[in-house]
């Protein structure tokens, strides 16, 4: 793989993927996604790899889906081409992934760090969905992940109005999990990553599987999902070293398995 719109590296344990349109605001075009897709799975897959951070720029993390790669698009195009189709491929992603967001979070840019499992942020950082001022609304996920985060009230505000959020905003909001200076921000979320990279790997999938489930499953079906995987993992060797090592006053040491 030769990504020409984002740049690529593992950081010790940690895989980090930059939107790299600058010029255009990292718009998240279809070229771009597609290789976001690809660079996605291949930290998926790739067993030195615990974690992955998501960024953009200081000034803008993205603004949005390519307004002019679906400009004059018809509807009979966006249902056949689904542009939006080969987003999904973050929901399958089984490792922790982190957005660091500084600048402008917009529209898709906005869904898609929403999509992501956490979301450290720039003091800079500005959320909102600006569709409204295109003639549209969004369209992965900014009615519904954004309705159950912040309440209806103001999902309302923001995809019919335009209402943005700051940081801060985002913060009492439980949309974001940290806030810091534009010169720390991707720093902070390489160590949270770094962070989650350390611990027990299949806890850390079951764990991100079931706090996922939350948003999908009735109370009943969640509460069973979850006791189920809580169970499984005593199958673990890290289960048993995990709770050795908690009686002998040590630190585990996990083995992913
Ligand atoms: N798509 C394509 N190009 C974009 C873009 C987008 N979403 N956002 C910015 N750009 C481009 C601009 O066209 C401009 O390119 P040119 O220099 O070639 O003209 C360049 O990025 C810089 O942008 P501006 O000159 O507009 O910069 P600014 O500082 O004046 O404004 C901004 C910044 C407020 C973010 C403004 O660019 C803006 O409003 N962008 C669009 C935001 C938006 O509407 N996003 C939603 C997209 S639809 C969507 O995402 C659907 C979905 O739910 C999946």
């Amino acid at each position: 793989m030769n990504p020409q719109y984002i740049l690529v590296e593992k950081i010790e344990r940690v895989g980090l993927i930059r939107f790299n349109r600058p010029k255009a605001l990292n718009a998240l075009s279809p070229e771009l996604m597609d290789e976001l897709g690809q660079a996605l799975e291949a930290f998926d897959a790739d067993p030195d790899i615990g974690a992955i951070v998501l960024t953009g720029n200081e000034r803008a993390f993205a603004a949005g889906a390519d307004i002019k790669a679906m400009a004059t698009a018809s509807a009979a195009e966006m249902l056949l081409n689904d542009l939006i189709a080969r987003w999904e491929t973050i929901h399958h992603i089984k490792k922790p992934i982190i957005a660091a967001v500084s600048g402008y979070a917009l529209g898709g840019g906005f869904e898609l760090a929403m999509a992501c499992d956490m979301i450290v942020a720039s003091e800079s950082a500005q959320f909102g969905q600006p569709e409204i001022n295109l003639g549209v609304i969004p369209g992965f996920g900014g009615t519904q992940r954004l309705t159950r985060a912040v309440g209806k009230a103001l999902a309302m505000e923001m995809v019919l109005l335009d209402r943005r959020l700051s940081a801060q905003e985002a913060l009492q909001y439980g949309l974001v999990n940290h806030v810091y200076p534009v010169e720390i921000y991707l720093e902070e979320a390489l160590k949270l990553a770094q962070k989650l990279a350390g611990q027990a790997p299949v806890a850390v999938r079951l764990g991100k599987e079931a706090v996922n489930k939350a948003f999908e499953l009735s109370l009943h079906e969640g509460l069973a999902f979850e006791r189920r995987a809580f169970q499984i993992l005593f199958a673990t060797e890290d289960q048993k070293e995990g709770m050795a090592a908690f009686i002998e006053k040590r630190r585990p040491q996990w083995k992913g398995r």
